[in-house]
């Protein structure tokens, strides 16, 4: 075969694939098409690639390249035509779509009524001038024991009334790697960030800490193994009980009502002194909240402050209580259990 008929031959072979293409008016006849002029066994590109062999030695080389230009023309239109009716398939209306229907609503989440909690709070006491600060909640036994002036021996560091750790050390390294003492533990209270927050910056000084803290509590209706504090902090030259109080009173006022009463009770904390119980009275009943107090001098101490120059008072409420008085919540596992029936009540 001359090489002229060959070429001519495979022009005809590409304008008759890319016609047939082009023209399809459905996957199928589009898929005949493709057999008709691609297909392996007979298909037409097959039969004049064997041409190729006929022809002479010296004409091949062209011969072969112009082969292997159509195919990748043919293959280009196939494709271009491929993409056109299947893009063009979604003009296809589905049959059992009716838009005067409903929609569907998607299904939103909403914001647990702790997270709610924790919005609320830091918004009172952002009114007073009270900063967010964070801690870990993975700690070291220095900030949640050592610094707070709980010694050795306390009860408060029994592995009975701690969650200690099995691993060497903090991830991050930092809280261990400053102090390299003791076994790791997930925080038993927020007075960690007191702590934490002395460290790094001098007085004055007003912050509060909310998050998890974890105790091997048995569950029951006021009591979970983990569960929130809200941890405040004021240091400064002149600060007393007073101070103390009027915040706290406020932060109650705000947060319960005009009605609530606040009544202190004295107590014993190892960072503080002296050291009060706080309770609300809230619908006739006297409610424990948390604790506070006059910050201990030997946490001042502690984080290098100097005793003699700074005073500041300290507490710590319960989160989960805050949230079930305000909103009648009786039993704080639902807060926990998952029940969207309880959740979405928020
Ligand atoms: C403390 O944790 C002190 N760190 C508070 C403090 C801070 C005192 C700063 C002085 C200065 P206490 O162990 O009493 O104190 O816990 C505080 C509050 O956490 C409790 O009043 C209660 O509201 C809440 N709470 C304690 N254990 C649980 C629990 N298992 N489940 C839910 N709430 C709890």
């Amino acid at each position: 075969m001359s090489l002229q008929n060959f070429l001519s031959r495979l022009d005809q072979l590409q304008s008759d694939a890319e016609s047939a293409f082009s023209g399809a008016s459905n996957s199928e006849s589009l898929e005949e098409a493709r057999v008709v002029f691609l297909g392996a066994k007979n298909g037409q590109f097959k039969d004049v690639q064997k041409m190729l062999g006929g022809i002479e030695p010296t004409d091949k080389r062209a011969a072969g390249m112009r082969l292997n230009e159509v195919k990748n023309a043919i293959n280009e239109a196939f494709n271009a035509a491929k993409e056109a009716l299947e893009g063009g398939g979604g003009s296809q209306v589905d049959p059992t779509f009716d838009p005067s229907l409903p929609g569907t609503r998607p299904t939103l989440g909403h914001i647990h009524p702790i997270t709610q909690t924790i919005d609320h709070l830091t918004e009172i006491m952002g009114r007073m001038g009270f900063e967010v600060a964070e801690g870990p909640e993975v700690e070291d036994p220095w900030h949640n024991f050592v610094a707070l002036n709980i010694p050795e021996d306390h009860p408060a560091r029994d592995p009975l009334d701690n969650f200690y750790l099995a691993t060497a050390g903090v991830a991050g390294g930092d809280p261990l790697a400053a102090t390299g003492e003791g076994e790791a533990l997930l925080r038993s209270q927020t007075s960690t960030v007191q702590i934490r927050v002395m460290q790094s910056c001098q007085p004055p000084i007003r912050v509060i800490s909310l998050g998890r803290v974890y105790r091997p509590d048995a569950p029951d209706a006021t009591h979970f193994p983990m569960f929130h504090q809200m941890e405040g902090l004021l240091v400064d030259r002149h600060v007393t009980m007073a101070n103390l109080k009027t915040v706290l009173r406020v932060f109650a006022n705000n947060y319960l009502g005009d009605d609530v009463e606040i009544r202190f009770r004295p107590s014993f904390f190892p960072f503080t002194e002296p050291s009060v119980e706080v309770d609300f009275l809230w619908n006739g009943t006297w409610i424990e909240f948390g604790g506070a107090g006059m910050v201990d001098p030997n946490v001042f101490e502690a984080v290098g402050y100097d005793p003699e120059k700074v005073r500041g008072f300290a507490f710590g409420l319960g989160v989960e209580r805050l949230c079930m008085r305000r909103h009648g919540i009786t039993d704080i596992r639902d807060l926990y259990s998952g029940d969207l029936r309880f959740l979405q009540q928020f």
